[in-house]
């Protein structure tokens, strides 16, 4: 099997949607041409883009590396309760407050037996995973992710074998976790002791079936009709206008068959589907020459691929006169680059190996900030996302024997959690720009608000990519400006490739940032320091 790094390298992407130019995109259409002058963000709270939808800013386990065995499933550490889910993560991803999380994969999903994670454990077969030739125990299956999700207060986002998985499997799966009583899977699961059902809501149906990586890989078209089929069967099982099934779009732009295949599958399963996923992993690698200056801009590639990807539903929308729009799920986004490749993905047939664990350092955690913000400004279409992943495997939180730590982009994620809540507003955002090559001018000033109608307050996200000035900042109120800021915190530093570990933990934490005065001329200034990722939430 191809691995996926190999892959996308023999596909070269050069000339690719991901090197486009972006400098005719409508959010860069306000630039400064003075390099130097003060960046306005004009904030107006009535002009609004979208509701966030509460699953935007999610995140994924998938049984790969120590995501799940010795991440949050350890029975028999001290740091884990009596069902062995270890409490300091969970305290963490409470703390953060996740709100949806994608489970089982991802690639190892394309291999899965479902009912080999179900039942007594004792009976539960230990079996070779072929995506990352690990050994999975099952000792963490459905229904311990299920008790999982309800003690972290999460909401399961599940991920569908379609690889070597039949739709009627799919089906099966959705009957065991959605029909209360009387058939075949809903009577295992109450046998397996769990009498209510889950009621799960999302599901995905397949994952990366255009990659020839992907166990069990298929033609667009043949993809196509069996995400027809499963979504049928699977609505027929569960008929509840709750259940909202997402089809594998795209895995990224560096696809030779970027859209085209998007534009086949949903020519094939547009009317039983309700959203195309994308993924999407970054690296300050060959894409970007090493450049860290164009490396904090390409959250305007991937907002690229949001456009781009949405128009291919639309066009397909229009041809089938749907009277339904698609949502769109991110269901995998990050950086991913030094942990990546045949070193880092084979599991030598041991259990629960170290894969995939990428150090991140601050310049990941500010590319990681831009594309919140560029996740804000499309809420509209967006209504999943997830930041892939959470524990251990390219993840904010890291664990061992003893303890956490969070790494650089737990920070900006954690806070477009806490302060990106009810509205997106549409700025107007004037700054000057700098060339990155393949990208055209890029504006130093990257913004995204919030306004939560429940009690008016306001968040702001500004990413500053000048890699060596501070930048001042004017917000211009539009109609009413809002009451004192309330939290302000920045995350920045003088290296940009600085990370965390268990021995500094706090070598790349937030600080604090001077609260913005309040503004009577219904103008706020401030100055943002270099390489930095600012929040600041203001009160109704
Ligand atoms: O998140 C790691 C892997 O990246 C996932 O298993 C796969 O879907 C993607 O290629």
């Amino acid at each position: 099997m191809l691995s996926r790094r190999r892959f996308l390298h023999a596909t070269a992407l050069a000339g690719s949607a991901a090197a486009a130019d972006l400098s005719l995109t409508p959010w860069l259409r306000a630039q400064s041409p003075d390099a130097t002058a003060t960046a306005r963000i004009y904030v107006d709270p009535e002009r609004k883009l979208a509701a966030i939808a509460p699953t935007l800013f999610g995140s994924f386990l998938e049984h790969l590396g120590r995501a799940i065995y010795d991440g949050i499933y350890e029975p028999g550490s001290k740091l884990s309760d009596a069902s062995g889910f270890r409490t300091d993560v969970m305290d963490e991803i409470r703390r953060l407050g996740v709100p949806i999380i994608r489970y089982p994969g991802g690639n190892f999903v394309s291999g899965y037996n479902w009912l080999d994670g179900v039942g007594p454990k004792q009976n539960r077969p230990k079996v070779l995973d072929k995506a990352w030739n690990t050994i999975d125990s099952n000792q963490f299956g459905t229904d311990d992710f299920m008790a999982w999700c309800k003690a972290v207060g999460t909401l399961p986002l599940m991920g569908l074998n379609l690889g070597t998985g039949t739709p009627e499997q799919a089906a099966a799966l959705v009957e065991y976790c959605n029909v209360e009583k009387g058939t075949e899977w809903s009577e295992l699961r109450r046998k397996n002791g769990v009498a209510e059902p889950y009621n799960v809501k999302h599901w995905c149906l397949g994952n990366e079936m255009d990659g020839p990586w992907q166990i069990g890989h298929m033609t667009a078209e043949e993809y196509g009709l069996k995400a027809a089929d499963a979504a049928r069967q699977m609505r027929m099982v569960d008929p509840s206008p709750s259940l909202k099934l997402v089809a594998c779009g795209s895995s990224g732009p560096g696809m030779p068959t970027y859209l085209e295949w998007d534009r086949q599958v949903l020519d094939q399963c547009y009317n039983y589907v309700d959203g195309l996923s994308l993924h999407r992993y970054l690296g300050n690698d060959e894409e970007t020459g090493g450049s860290s200056a164009k490396y904090v801009a390409m959250n305007l590639s991937l907002e690229q691929q949001i456009v781009q990807t949405a128009a291919v539903c639309d066009v397909v929308q229009a041809e089938k006169r749907s009277k339904k729009q698609l949502h769109l799920s991110f269901d995998e986004w990050n950086v991913w680059y030094r942990a990546r490749g045949p070193k880092f993905d084979n599991g030598q047939r041991t259990e629960a190996p170290h894969l995939l664990e990428e150090i991140y350092n601050l310049e990941d955690a500010l590319l990681v900030g831009g594309i919140l913000n560029s996740l804000m400004r499309h809420a509209a279409r967006v209504r999943i996302a997830c930041l892939a992943q959470l524990v251990n495997v390219i993840a904010p939180i890291m664990t061992n024997d003893s303890g956490l730590f969070i790494q650089t982009i737990g920070y900006p994620y954690g806070w477009a959690i806490q302060y990106g809540r009810g509205d997106v507003l549409d700025l107007l955002v004037q700054a000057p720009a700098y060339e990155a090559e393949g990208l055209g001018a890029v504006p130093y000033i990257d913004a995204g608000a919030t306004r939560n109608p429940q009690d008016g307050s306001l968040g702001m996200f500004v990413l500053n990519r000048d890699l060596n000035k501070p930048r001042e900042i004017e917000v211009v109120w539009e109609g009413s400006a809002p009451g004192k800021a309330i939290a302000t915190q920045v995350l920045t530093g003088d290296d940009l490739k600085a990370s965390n570990s268990f021995e500094q933990p706090k070598k790349v934490a937030p600080q604090s940032f001077p609260s913005p005065a309040a503004a009577p001329s219904g103008r706020t200034r401030f100055e943002v320091p270099a390489r930095s990722y600012t929040v600041i939430q203001w009160a109704g």
